[in-house]
This record gives C-alpha cells, sequence and structure tokens, in this order.
C-alpha cells in the first residue's frame, strides 16, 4: 500500500504525469516512514507508469459510471490511501465508502477526514458485517484496485455474491493477476497473492448476474508515457503476452 502511495507521489512530480496524483505527495512528506527504503524496493523510473496507468484507467471507468449516475454509490474496496475520493470530481449525489482493514482505515483517519457523503469503514471485505453500514439499493460502482489476488476464490465468491444481492444494479471495476501471480508473489516483494487468473470469464461463471464489458491490459496506454526510455520499455513489454497479461483491469456491469 505504502509502495503504491510512493509510486503515485513519484510519477505526480513528472511535468506532463498520467495520473498526477498530487494527494499522493502531501501524504508521502505527511507519513512519518522510512519513505528511502521503498524507494530502494520499487524502481520508481519506471514502475511509476504502471501504477498510473492502472489508476487513471480506474478512474476513467469509474467517471464514466457516474457521470452517468451521479446518484450512486461508491464502494471502493481495499482503498489503501489511494486519493481517488478527492481526486475524482464526483457530483454531491454521490456517497462513497472507502474500506479497508481497521489499521489501514485506523492511518487513513490521520490524512483525511469524514463527510456527510464520504466515510470510511475499517473492515475486511471478506466480513459479512461491514456492508449493513452502506444503503442498500443502487446504483453502485465497486472498485477493487489491487486487492482481489489478496483473497482466496471462496471469498471472492461469496464477496461478490453479497455485493450482487444488495444492489438493484451497478458496476465492478478489478483488476486480476495471472495465475503467476501467487508463485511469483513467494519470491518477491509483492505481498502473498493467493488467487491468479487471467480470465476474467472465472468471476461470471461464480455469480451469473455479472457481466463482463471491458477488459484490457494494464500496460494498454502505454503511448501515454511521457518519458521516451520508459515508453519503448512498456512498448516492448507490452509485446510479451505474458507481460502483457499479467495484471489485466476487468469492468463488470450487474
Ligand atoms: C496493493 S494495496 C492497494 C491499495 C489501493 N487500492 C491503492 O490503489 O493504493 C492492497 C490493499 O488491499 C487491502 N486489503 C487486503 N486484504 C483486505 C481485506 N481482506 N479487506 C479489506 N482490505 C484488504 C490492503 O490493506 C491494502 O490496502
Amino acid at each position: 500500500m505504502l509502495c503504491l502511495l510512493y509510486l503515485r507521489a513519484s510519477e505526480s512530480r513528472l511535468d506532463q504525469p498520467i495520473l498526477g496524483d498530487h494527494f499522493a505527495a502531501k501524504d508521502v512528506a505527511r507519513i512519518d516512514y522510512d519513505f528511502a527504503r521503498i524507494h530502494r524496493r520499487v524502481r520508481p523510473d519506471t514502475n511509476q507508469f504502471m501504477v498510473a496507468l492502472r489508476g487513471a484507467q480506474f478512474d476513467a471507468w469509474i467517471t464514466n459510471y457516474l457521470e452517468a449516475h451521479p446518484d450512486a454509490t461508491v464502494l471502493h474496496l481495499g482503498c489503501g490511501l489511494n486519493s481517488r475520493p478527492f481526486r475524482l470530481a464526483a457530483s454531491e449525489g454521490v456517497r462513497w465508502f472507502d474500506v479497508d482493514l481497521p489499521q489501514i482505515i485506523a492511518l487513513r483517519r490521520k490524512l483525511y477526514s469524514e463527510s456527510e457523503n464520504y466515510r470510511m469503514i475499517g473492515c475486511s471485505v471478506t466480513d459479512a458485517g461491514w456492508l449493513e453500514d452502506v444503503p442498500t439499493g443502487g446504483p453502485v460502482a465497486i472498485a477493487a484496485e489491487g486487492l482481489l489476488m489478496y483473497l482466496t476464490p471462496p471469498e471472492v465468491a461469496e464477496l461478490l455474491h453479497r455485493l450482487t444481492e444488495r444492489f438493484d444494479g451497478g458496476e465492478l471495476f478489478a483488476d486480476l493477476v495471472s495465475k503467476w501471480g501467487p508463485p511469483l508473489s513467494k519470491v518477491s516483494a509483492s505481498g502473498v497473492i493467493k488467487w491468479g487468473t487471467r480470465d476474467g470469464g472465472e468471476i461470471t461463471g461464480w455469480d451469473a448476474r455479472l457481466r463482463l464489458i471491458d477488459d484490457r491490459s494494464v500496460l494498454a496506454g502505454f503511448d501515454e508515457i511521457p518519458l521516451s526510455r520508459q515508453r519503448s520499455l512498456y512498448r516492448r513489454l507490452h509485446s510479451i503476452p505474458a507481460i502483457r497479461n499479467y495484471d489485466r483491469v476487468f469492468r463488470y456491469a450487474f
């Protein structure tokens, strides 16, 4: 979570950023942590673009949904320290819920305040109770960026059932890493990845209400990278199917 925050902060300092998350830069300055350790591990000069491209795709899909549904509820699952609710200019009718583990929300509360339309819920998304704090009905936009791979398939299936049962209709935005995610995470610093698939249809098989309406590689927008060396590196990575399909973003409707 702090690695992603640091990468977004780094990208925001470029002359022509893709995501331009200036909140992240302010948050890094406000959190008492040795970010030099993270700097050595995450290689911001190249990896900042992976995080920026993925974040920008989520922002674009959520914005698109909220333009059509200005009275929607947003569930931002595994929000970490993502500034998305403040980055996106959602209309006053939108009610936004940021959900993450209790210790993460405790830190988040030191950086951001709740308001009438913005709430934070400190709970595992696998616990049944947290949804009781959220108004039922719809429409709803559900974002799970960098989250579902940390849950087991039964946990994901149960979470999705609870969500699609509680709301009349909405959209789900999520990224999934390939089946190489779990073995690779054992030898890297990415955390414990429990589930990998490159098949977005696996999710629709678990919940018949969900329809896959779009999906793309996180790297697909490489042409937007403002630095030529990194742009050509990403172009080469994108041409290799195993790398192009390692992390994909999926949009579902129900
Ligand atoms: C890779 S980080 C992504 C954070 C954020 N989405 C972002 O883009 O910066 C994964 C996040 O998922 C959260 N997470 C992991 N398991 C969770 C669970 N069972 N319930 C809620 N959040 C969880 C972590 O605490 C962490 O903040």
